[in-house]
C-alpha cells in the first residue's frame, strides 16, 4: 500500500511560534486528519525544526548562547507549541538529528556523482531573513528585500555550486505536465514564469571562515552545507523509509515557493531520487496588510488566542476564515465576531438546543450514524472541497449544513409538534440528532476535540452544564 506523507515546511527556531506558522500546522493537520478518515491509505507526517544556518547563529550570538543551547531550547518550546494545539505528527525533525546529517552527507555525495556540484569564487547579495541569495529583481525600490525589508549584505566567497540550470527543461516539464501538482493554479503558472526565466546555477555552501554552524560538506571541511541545501533534505531523512513509493504532499508558504518547487526536485532528480507529488503554497497571514513576521516585529502571539479562547477556537478561526490559495487577515475583533457568529450562535446553540429537546423526549439513543461511505455519498461536495485541500470551502459547508439544519428546526418546531403528535415530532428530532452528529463527524479533521465532545454529547444523550461555546462579550 502506498504512504502518504504530509511536511510542512521546518521553521528557524530562533523565536516563539508566531500564528503564520500556526498557520500551516493546522492546515496540514486538517489535511492528515481528514485524510486518515478515508482510510485508503496510511499517512505520515512530518514537521520540525531548521536549526542551521546564518540566522540561528546571529541570534545565538546575540543572545550569548551556543547554538546548540538555543536550538535545543526553542525545540522544546515549538514542540509543547505543536501539542497544545493538536497537531499529530508522526515526527519532529531537527536539523541537527545525528541521522539528517548522515543522509545529507549520502545526498550531497550522490549529486556530486551526478556531476553537478562545483566550486566557484561568488560576489552576491544575501538576506539573512531569507537565508537566500537575491538580485536586483527580488528587492523594492529602496533595495531591500521586500518580505523583511532589509537591505541585503554583500558576501564574497569560494563556495560550491548546484547546477541548477541544468534541470530547467526538466523541471519545466514536470510541472507544466501535472506530474508535479502545484496547488493552486496561480502558484503553478508563478513557479513556470521563473523556471523558464532562466535559472542560474546556486550557491550550496558557505565558508566556515564566516559560518560555522552548518553540516560539513563531505571531503571538504573548509565549508559547511548552504541552509537550504540541509533544510530541504528534511523530508527526505524523515521519509525515507517509505520515500520511494509515498504519495508526499509538501505544505508551504508562498515565500518559499522556488525553494520547493525548482531546487528541491531538482535535487532529487541529480540524486535519482523520487520526486514529491504535490507541493500546496499556502497564502500569508497578514498583520495590517504586512505578512505577519518575526523579522518585521508584527506577531500575534497563537499562545494569547488559546488562553483568551481555546486551541480549537484558533484552529476554527485558522481553517474556516482564510483560504488556503490566499492570504488572510487575523485581527481581535474579528475573530470576537466570528466566533460568536459562528461557534456561541451557530454551532453550540444547534447542539444545545438539540440536545435539550432529545434528553427530555427521546430516552432511547437510536442508530446515528450512517457510515463512513454514506457519509461520503451524502456530502460529496464537502469529500470533493477536500480532496482539493480546499479546506476553507469544506469548513464552509459544514457551516451551511449547521444553518440548514437551524432552519429545518425553526421552521418545523419539533418542541410544538411533539405535543400534539408525538411520533411526528420524535421523529424530526431524531433526524436533528443524526444530523449534528453528521456535523461532528465531518468536523473531526478540523476541531477534534469539540467533534468528539458533540459525539459523547449526543451518546449519552445529556447537555452539559456549562455551553460548549460561551458568547465572548
Ligand atoms: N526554515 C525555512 C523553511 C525550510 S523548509 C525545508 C523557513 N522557515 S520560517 O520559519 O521562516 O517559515 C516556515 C513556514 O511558515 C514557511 O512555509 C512560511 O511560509 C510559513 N510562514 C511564515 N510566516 C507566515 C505567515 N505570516 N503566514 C503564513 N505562513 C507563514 O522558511
Amino acid at each position: 500500500m502506498t504512504k502518504k506523507l504530509v511536511t510542512t515546511a521546518i521553521y528557524y527556531p530562533n523565536a516563539k511560534p508566531h500564528l503564520g506558522y500556526a498557520y500551516e500546522l493546522i492546515l496540514s493537520d486538517a489535511i492528515v486528519r481528514f485524510h486518515k478518515t478515508l482510510k485508503k491509505e496510511d499517512t505520515f507526517f512530518l514537521t520540525g525544526a531548521d536549526e542551521h544556518g546564518q540566522k540561528i547563529a546571529d541570534k545565538a550570538k546575540a543572545e550569548n548562547k551556543t547554538e546548540q543551547q538555543l536550538v535545543d531550547e526553542f525545540a522544546e518550546v515549538y514542540k509543547n507549541f505543536e501539542t497544545k494545539i493538536g497537531i499529530g505528527y508522526d515526527r519532529f525533525i531537527r536539523t541537527t538529528d545525528l541521522d539528517h546529517e548522515k543522509v545529507c552527507k549520502e545526498l550531497w555525495i550522490k549529486i556530486y556523482e551526478a556531476g553537478d556540484l562545483y566550486q566557484k569564487e561568488y560576489v552576491g547579495l544575501y538576506c539573512v531573513g531569507c537565508e537566500s541569495f537575491k538580485t536586483q529583481k527580488d528587492l523594492n525600490e529602496k533595495g531591500e528585500c521586500s518580505d523583511h525589508l532589509k537591505k541585503p549584505t554583500e558576501l564574497k566567497e569560494k563556495n560550491w555550486f548546484f547546477k541548477l540550470s541544468k534541470y530547467q527543461e526538466f523541471l519545466n516539464q514536470k510541472i507544466e505536465s501535472g506530474e508535479l501538482k502545484i496547488i493552486p493554479d496561480s502558484k503553478k503558472k508563478e513557479i513556470l514564469s521563473f523556471i523558464n526565466s532562466g535559472l542560474e546555477d546556486i550557491s550550496f555552501s558557505r565558508s566556515k571562515a564566516v559560518l560555522s554552524w552548518g553540516i560539513e560538506v563531505p571531503n571538504d571541511p573548509t565549508q559547511v552545507m548552504y541552509v537550504w541545501c540541509d533544510a530541504l533534505t528534511n523530508y527526505y531523512t524523515g521519509g525515507k523509509d517509505i520515500w520511494k513509493n509515498a504519495n508526499t504532499l509538501h505544505v508551504v508558504g508562498k515565500d518559499i515557493l522556488r525553494f520547493h518547487a525548482a531546487f528541491w526536485p531538482a535535487m532529487l532528480k541529480s540524486a535519482g531520487l523520487t520526486l514529491p507529488l504535490e507541493i500546496l503554497v499556502h497564502g500569508h497571514i497578514l498583520s495590517n496588510g504586512q505578512k505577519m513576521s518575526k523579522s518585521l516585529g508584527n506577531t500575534v502571539d497563537p499562545e494569547e488566542v488559546i488562553e483568551k479562547y481555546n486551541s480549537e477556537v484558533l484552529r476554527y478561526f485558522m481553517l474556516k476564515n482564510i483560504s488556503p490559495f490566499d492570504d488572510g487577515d487575523f485581527t481581535w475583533e474579528r475573530l470576537k465576531d466570528l466566533y460568536n457568529a459562528d461557534l456561541a450562535n451557530g454551532l453550540g446553540n444547534l447542539v444545545s438546543r438539540v440536545v435539550k429537546l432529545c434528553e427530555k423526549h427521546l430516552p432511547h439513543l437510536t442508530s446515528l450514524y450512517k457510515g463512513e461511505e454514506q457519509l461520503e455519498s451524502a456530502h460529496k461536495e464537502f469529500y470533493d472541497f477536500m480532496k482539493d485541500y480546499d479546506v476553507m470551502n469544506a469548513m464552509n459547508y459544514i457551516w451551511k449544513l449547521i444553518s440548514e439544519t437551524d432552519s429545518y428546526m425553526q421552521s418545523n418546531q419539533p418542541f410544538k409538534v411533539i405535543k400534539v403528535d408525538e411520533k411526528a415530532g420524535k421523529e424530526m428530532l431524531e433526524i436533528l440528532r443524526s444530523q449534528v452528529y453528521t456535523i461532528a463527524n465531518l468536523l473531526s479533521p478540523f476541531m477534534p476535540e469539540t467533534s468528539q465532545k458533540i459525539k459523547e454529547i449526543i451518546k449519552e444523550n445529556k447537555m452539559p452544564e456549562k455551553p460548549l461555546f460561551p458568547r465572548y462579550e
